[in-house]
């Protein structure tokens, strides 16, 4: 299906069905819970009795502003709700949210890395541009230092956990230009920002991510490890777009924000069939655009090599998840 009939299918043909897994007993963590997707995807959560909802956020009295909200629409216990403090633009803030996760927490058993960001300003934070920094580089380490908890989990509790990463359908229009550079020099060339195309940056920021997905797959079977890794799409929301007309006309075709969060919940029941898979709508979709073929197995290569240098350097050993 083309990138325009598979918008036409999601925003007027398809609802993501209404979410009855269980989450009893279950410790879940959802970044960027403070607003949108992240907090409706914890209310889902809540409601369907999940005994521990962690939200990740950076601005602590917002996401109490959440929690407060979560608790009064679906009357949990206020134990059930907790507030951690996690900022995505500081890799220590990650490390340091990582150990406390590990010390602090008996089980994680689902772990939503919705946290997320789109803008058109070239900003550095830590080594890369912000929305590098956010979208890929801090979601995939918080992915490597918490596989093993996931791990732990899934072996002491024999049960399946799962890390699902809040991609984008945007992924697929990705042009990602910066793939030209020579060996070596794809995100040297991506924090060049006298040649950042920043109309395409969130894009190729959520390609990136989808090949993360793909390659932790590849490192860690689900035979090896039941931990379930993969990626889901919640369909146009109105907040992404700048144009003023396309705003509008957005607001009008667009999901309401609960409905699009069906999707994140259906991402962390789904079974290890969706194990570094594409997951948008509640259905496992083949991946398009830069992914396809030879072309991408060759670019996840490139990505993964540059990549796993700058998680290295920001924790040794952190990559290897045998
Ligand atoms: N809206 C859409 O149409 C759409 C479509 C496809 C995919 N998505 C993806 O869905 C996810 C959630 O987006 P949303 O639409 O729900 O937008 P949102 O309401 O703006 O939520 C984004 C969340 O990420 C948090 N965040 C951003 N930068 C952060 C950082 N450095 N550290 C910690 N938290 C940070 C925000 O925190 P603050 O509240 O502190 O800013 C906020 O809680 C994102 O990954 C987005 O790319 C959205």
């Amino acid at each position: 299906m083309s990138f325009f009939a598979a918008f036409i299918y999601r925003q007027f043909i398809h609802e993501p069905p209404v979410p009855i897994a269980s989450f009893k007993d279950k410790t879940i963590i959802v970044t960027g819970a403070s607003s949108g997707l992240g907090l409706e995807a914890c209310r889902w959560m809540v409601r369907l009795g999940a005994s521990q909802v962690i939200l990740a956020c950076r601005n602590v009295d917002k996401a109490e502003a959440a929690a407060k909200d979560i608790q009064a629409t679906t009357l949990c216990s206020s134990d059930t709700l907790k507030v951690w403090h996690l900022d995505m633009s500081s890799y220590a803030s990650v490390q340091v949210f990582s150990d406390r996760v590990k010390t602090e927490l008996p089980r994680v058993d689902v772990f939503i890395a919705n946290a997320g960001l789109g803008t058109r300003t070239f900003r550095m934070t830590e080594d890369n541009e912000e929305t590098i920094t956010t979208n890929l580089i801090s979601t995939s380490l918080l992915a490597f230092l918490l596989h093993p908890k996931l791990r732990e989990t899934a072996t002491k509790y024999s049960t399946q956990t799962h890390f699902t990463v809040v991609g984008s359908e945007l992924y697929e229009v990705a042009k990602f230009k910066e793939s030209k550079a020579p060996a070596g020099q794809l995100f040297a060339t991506l924090n060049d920002k006298s040649k950042a195309n920043m109309f395409d940056r969130y894009n190729v920021s959520k390609l990136l991510v989808m090949f993360v997905v793909k390659q932790i797959a590849l490192l860690s079977p689900i035979s090896s490890s039941e931990v379930i890794v993969n990626c889901v799409a919640p369909g146009e929301l109105h907040r992404e777009i700048d144009n003023r007309a396309a705003r509008i006309a957005i607001k009008l075709l667009a999901r309401p924000t609960e409905v699009g969060a069906r999707t994140l919940v259906h991402g962390v029941s789904v079974g290890p069939e969706s194990h570094g898979q594409y997951v948008p709508d509640c259905k496992i979709t083949p991946t398009a655009g830069l992914t396809k073929g030879e072309v991408g197995v060759e670019l996840q290569g490139r990505v993964w090599v540059e990549l796993r240098q700058k998680l290295e350097a920001i924790r040794p050993g952190v990559t290897s998840l045998s």
